[in-house]
Order: C-alpha cells, then sequence, then structure tokens
C-alpha cells in the first residue's frame, strides 16, 4: 500500500515568524496522523521550521534549487546548501518556476539528478496547460515532462521520487481537476513508468494531484485508486485548513 502524502506549498508567503506560529498550531493536529505531511516553505524560513518541527511529524522541504553545487550563481541555492541544513524534500519544476523563471525539462532533469545524488526527496512537478488540455494533448504533455525529468535516474531514485500532476488551469484558480480526470491521468503516468521501469517501481511512486485542493476536495480526490495524496498551495497556508486536509478521512 502507498502510503499518502500530503506537502503544503507555501509559494513566496510567510515570515520566520508567521512559519513558527503556523507550525505550533499545525503539530498537535496532525500528531496522529497516518499519512506524512510535508510543508515547502520560503528559504528564509527553512532554517526557523526545522528548528520547530524537530520534536513533530512535520518534514520540512524547500520549493526549488540550483544543479550545481556552488558558484557564480547569483540568488541561487544549492542542494548542498538545503541539505546542511538538514532540509529533506525539495520541490522541482514547479509550473510558475517553468512559466516565469526559465525552468525547462532539461533543468529540472539535472535538478533531481542533483537531489538524488544528495539524498533530498524530489518532488517534480508535471502538468498540462488549459490550451493544451483543450486540443488533446494533455497526456502526451505530462508524459514527455514525466519522461524527460526521470531520464537516467537509477530504478530506486525513480521509486524515491515523488511526482506531483499538476494541470496549470487547476493551479490557485478554485478550479479543481475532477476526481475521475485527475485520477486517469495519474494512473496513466503511472502506466508510463511502468513500461520504462517495471509493475515494482510504477506501483510503488508515489503521484501526488495538485492545483486547488482544498479540505472540501481532498477526501474525494484522495480516496481515488492511483492518487497519492495532494500538493497544496493556497490551502497549506492556514493550519486548520491544512489540518483538514491531512487528516481527510
Ligand atoms: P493551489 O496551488 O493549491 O493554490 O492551486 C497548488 C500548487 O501550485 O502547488
Amino acid at each position: 500500500m502507498r502510503k499518502k502524502v500530503i506537502a503544503g506549498n507555501w509559494k513566496m508567503n510567510k515570515l520566520p515568524n508567521e512559519a513558527i506560529d503556523f507550525i505550533t498550531e499545525l503539530a498537535p493536529l496532525v500528531k496522529d496522523s497516518k499519512n506524512e505531511v510535508i510543508i515547502c516553505v520560503p528559504y528564509t524560513d527553512l532554517f526557523y521550521s526545522l528548528l520547530h518541527t524537530q520534536d513533530t511529524n512535520i518534514k520540512v522541504g524547500a520549493q526549488n534549487m540550483h544543479f550545481e553545487e556552488k558558484g557564480a550563481y547569483t540568488g541561487e541555492v544549492s542542494g548542498e546548501m538545503l541539505k546542511s541544513i538538514g532540509v529533506e524534500y525539495v520541490i522541482i519544476g514547479h509550473s510558475e518556476r517553468r512559466a516565469y523563471y526559465g525552468e525547462t525539462d532539461e533543468t529540472v532533469n539535472k535538478k533531481l539528478k542533483k537531489a538524488h545524488a544528495l539524498g533530498l526527496k524530489p518532488i517534480v512537478c508535471v502538468g498540462e496547460s488549459l490550451e493544451q488540455r483543450e486540443d488533446g494533448s494533455a497526456k502526451e504533455v505530462v508524459t514527455t515532462q514525466t519522461k524527460l525529468a526521470l531520464e537516467g535516474l537509477k530504478k530506486d531514485e525513480v521509486e524515491k521520487t515523488i511526482i506531483a500532476y499538476e494541470p496549470i488551469w487547476a493551479i490557485g484558480t478554485g478550479k479543481t481537476a475532477t476526481k475521475e480526470d485527475a485520477n486517469e491521468t495519474i494512473k496513466w503516468i503511472r502506466e508510463k513508468i511502468e513500461e520504462i521501469y517495471g509493475k515494482d517501481v510504477s506501483e510503488s511512486v508515489i503521484i501526488q494531484y495538485g492545483g486547488s485542493v482544498k479540505s472540501s476536495n481532498a477526501k474525494d480526490l484522495f480516496e481515488m485508486s492511483d492518487i497519492d495524496g495532494g500538493l497544496v498551495g493556497g490551502a497549506s497556508l492556514d493550519a486548520q485548513e491544512f489540518a483538514k486536509i491531512v487528516n481527510y478521512k
């Protein structure tokens, strides 16, 4: 049985004191959860979040990293830097980074390889635009993104990669893919992974859904056969709401 993994993506929100308040409020609400609970916070909140989650079951992730170890990359943060302070997870290739900061399938692949080499657990995002959905190329788009992201990874690395299927048209819009649609696309991704890496890998890889997940739709989505939890943006900013999503049953 695959575990449900619920990850919050705070994006560019919360100052350190707000992060600490959030963790203090969330920790007792999710302490008995069987599901994996992750908060992916801005770089400036990482250290405080790690400190304040120490005696909790909440894991901490970053929202991006560079694929090089160090050098003349003004404004960037390396995987080594994340690892050095104890960060466990990192989001890679979020559609906002692909759209606004020139992230490509190639850089996503380099970052995934680097994350695995360092023992960081990557959450890699794939998903089609509204246009691609309407012209019928959604499945082809997510297949290509997934294949290129995972290219050259070892089987055990693919197995340890969390994939977040996030249709771009559903992010921050209040529009959620229907549970059937989301499940069908995730199942499709799983089948493609099986074709390349085998059933043992495809059956154990975690594939989340993301895009306007909230407490009112979490149960419906997460109970589907192939949806292994969610990557939650807006609704992860409120501890009470995020706890309801984590404890969706
Ligand atoms: P949303 O964002 O839940 O606000 O739609 C999801 C994401 O971008 O990861």
